[in-house]
Order: C-alpha cells, then structure tokens, then sequence
C-alpha cells in the first residue's frame, strides 16, 4: 500500500502555491525556435548590466579552491559589510540569497500556532516561507498598492513573531517614508521581529526612502535583509545578508547550513561590494531606464504604479495575461501577476535602453492587435 504524500505533507505546505521565477530565456527560445540572443527578459529585476568585472575576476581566481569547502562564517564579506553598514560583524548574518534569510527567521521563529503578518501584494516568499513551517500567514489588504502600516499593527496579537515588509515593496514598486517607519516600529511590540526586506535598497539612495540601518540600534527587534542578486549583479550566486541584533543573528545562525555560501559567491561578493563604479552605473541606468518606460508608458495612454526599485508594474487596463502571451511571441518576457492579486499589471524590470525600446515596440504591437 502506498501512502498518499500530498496528504501527509503538513497543512501549511499542502496548501502551498510553489513560486512561480520568470520564464528562461532558453525556454522561450525553444518554444519559438529562435536564437536565445534575440529574446529579451525583463521578468526577474535582474541587474541588465551584466556582473561587474571585478567580480567576475575575483570569482576566476577563486576557481583554484574549489576543491575546499568554503568558509562557512564568510569572514572576508561580513568584515566588509560590517564596515560599510557600521555594524558590529557579530550583527551580520550571510544567506544563500536574502531569500534564505527570510527562510532562516521563519525556521527560528515561527511554527505551528503562531503567524507572521505581511501586506497583499507583498512578495511571494513570505507566505511560502511561513506556511512551510506550519505557521499561519496574516494577509493585510493593501492601501494604494502600499502596505498600510497602522493596519499592520491591528493584525497583530500575541501569536504573532514576525512581520515582513518590503520598502520598496516587490512587485508593487512602492514604499514608504523615514516617519513612517518609525511610528510603526514604535508600536510593534517587543515580541514581533520586523524584517525589513531592502532587496532594491540600492536603488533608492538619494530619494525619500529610509535606510533601514539607521533604525537598528534604537530597535533590537529590527532585521534587515539586503541582497547582491540587484543593483549588485550576482542573482546567479545566490548572496544575500541580514542585519540585526548578535543575539537574533546567532539564532539565525543555529538553523542555516553551515556553508549556505558557496566560495565563489562570497569571493564575488566582496569585490561587487568595492566596485562603486558599477554600483553607480546600476543606478544611472535605472533611473533613466524607469523614465524611458514611463514616457513609453505615457505615449500608450497607459498607467503605472509609481516604484522606486529596478521594476515598474503597469496597468493595462484589461486582463494583462494575453498581452504577456502576445509578448511572449514577440520574443519578449516580462512577468504577470495575477499570481501576486494583480491580474491587470505587468510587472517590468528596468533594462538596457535597447531593451526597455524592444519591450514598448512590442507593447505597442500587441496591444494596437487588440
Ligand atoms: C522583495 C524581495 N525580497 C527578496 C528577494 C530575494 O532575492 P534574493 O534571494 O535573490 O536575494 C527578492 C527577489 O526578487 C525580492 O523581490
């Protein structure tokens, strides 16, 4: 007799929708019997850049270890990310991606009988992390596409251990201000750990959004996480780090596995950190990247919710799915989602000039078609 392993698997995860990434360039490729080179993804708020040089330097000089494990505290990359966010080293904790941080504190911190609270509209991961443990995920309708704070609050009791917001928020693009993130850290009680999800923070510098380190030493029940898959370059390496108290890291600690980073990654890592250059140019390129597509999205009457990270969703008014397939089969990928409660929107990363052109030609094409 065979058991059924849907039904045995633990409720939170039976009622799981996997996460859906962007579609590979390859894929498409083969789909339509094209050249790869011909197909342009802006599906996955990847870097369009490409990965910096010194990064891809210090990773061919890395490849002579690879038969050593890697080292499993990341000392080199914590030392330096300790220096660049003035925090203690005993404060940073590495990830495989940001992704694993945000799984290391559902694993730490919540289980069966207890929730996390996070806003509609929020990034795929949180209910994924909190339902593969068990726990219960508290789903707070959105405000204006934005988390609603005060509302937030309200959805917290004394079962609750951790609260995810994104700012800005992935797909929505939007965020919220230095004051506002203030009062709310204010109210959340001492037991609830509040992750500040920064995955495009970097993008953001120099406009109204806070820097979520400025908020950790007057709040010890603050985590940041920040990623190197964005503005840095590396999705491919999976670097991720968090930024808290020592004792929240070394609980956090406790659960990951002992070399979660893999010695290229860290060695990419650390030299994507000294590149300034680049980083800045990541940052140039988006900014007139995100006014392209807003001129193009202008021209075509149509409109966008405001972001301020490498992505912008925009509204197409009608069902957005068959103009995803119609690009598609203009050999151009961005991501749908109907998934995030957006059925509507598209959501675009930033890319090359060239690109975001490729991308509102073939907008154009598909919608004129009707
Ligand atoms: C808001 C947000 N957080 C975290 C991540 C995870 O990124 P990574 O695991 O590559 O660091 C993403 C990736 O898209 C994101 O959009």
């Amino acid at each position: 007799m065979s058991g059924d392993f849907l039904a045995l698997a633990q409720p939170g995860v039976q009622q799981l929708s996997p996460y859906v990434p962007g579609k590979p360039v390859d894929e498409l490729a083969r789909e339509l019997d094209i050249d790869p080179a011909k197909i342009v993804k802006l599906a996955s708020n990847e870097n369009p850049l490409g990965a910096s040089p010194k990064a891809l330097a210090a990773i061919r000089e890395e490849l002579a270890e690879l038969t050593r494990y890697p080292d499993g505290n990341g000392f080199a990359l914590k030392t330096l990310l300790a220096e660049r966010c003035g925090v203690d080293l005993a404060q940073v904790t590495l990830g495989n991606g940001s992704n694993d941080i945000l799984e290391l504190v559902a694993r730490a911190y919540l289980a069966p009988g207890l929730n996390a609270v996070f806003s509609e509209h929020a990034f795929a991961v949180y209910p994924i992390v909190t339902q593969a443990v068990g726990a219960e995920a508290r789903v707070v309708p959105a405000k204006d596409w934005g988390h609603d704070l005060p509302a937030m609050l309200q959805a917290i009791d004394a079962d609750t251990r951790v609260i995810f917001i994104a700012n800005p928020n992935n797909p929505t693009g939007t965020w919220f201000s230095a004051e506002a993130l203030d009062e709310f850290l204010q109210d959340v009680p001492a037991h609830v750990l509040v992750v500040l999800d920064e995955a495009y923070i970097e993008y953001a510098e120099g406009s109204d959004l806070p820097d979520g380190l400025d908020f950790l030493a007057a709040y010890p029940n603050l985590l940041v996480s920040r990623t190197f898959s964005k503005a840095y370059g590396l999705a491919a390496l999976r670097v991720g780090y968090g930024l808290s108290t020592p004792t929240v890291a070394d609980v956090l600690n406790r659960v990951r596995q002992p070399f979660n980073v893999n010695s290229l990654a860290l060695a990419a890592a650390c030299a994507a950190l000294q590149d300034i250059d680049y980083l800045a140019e990541s940052r140039r390129l988006n900014e007139a990247g995100m006014q392209q597509l807003e001129a193009g999205f202008r021209e075509l009457g149509l409109a966008w919710i405001p972001s301020r990270g490498n992505f912008i969703a925009v509204d197409l008014g009608q069902v957005a799915a068959p103009v995803f397939q119609g690009l598609l089969r203009e050999g151009v990928i961005v991501r749908p989602v109907a998934n995030y409660g957006m059925p509507n929107h598209l959501r675009v990363t930033i890319g090359l000039p060239a690109e975001n052109t490729r991308f509102l030609e073939a907008l154009a094409k598909v919608l004129a078609r009707g």
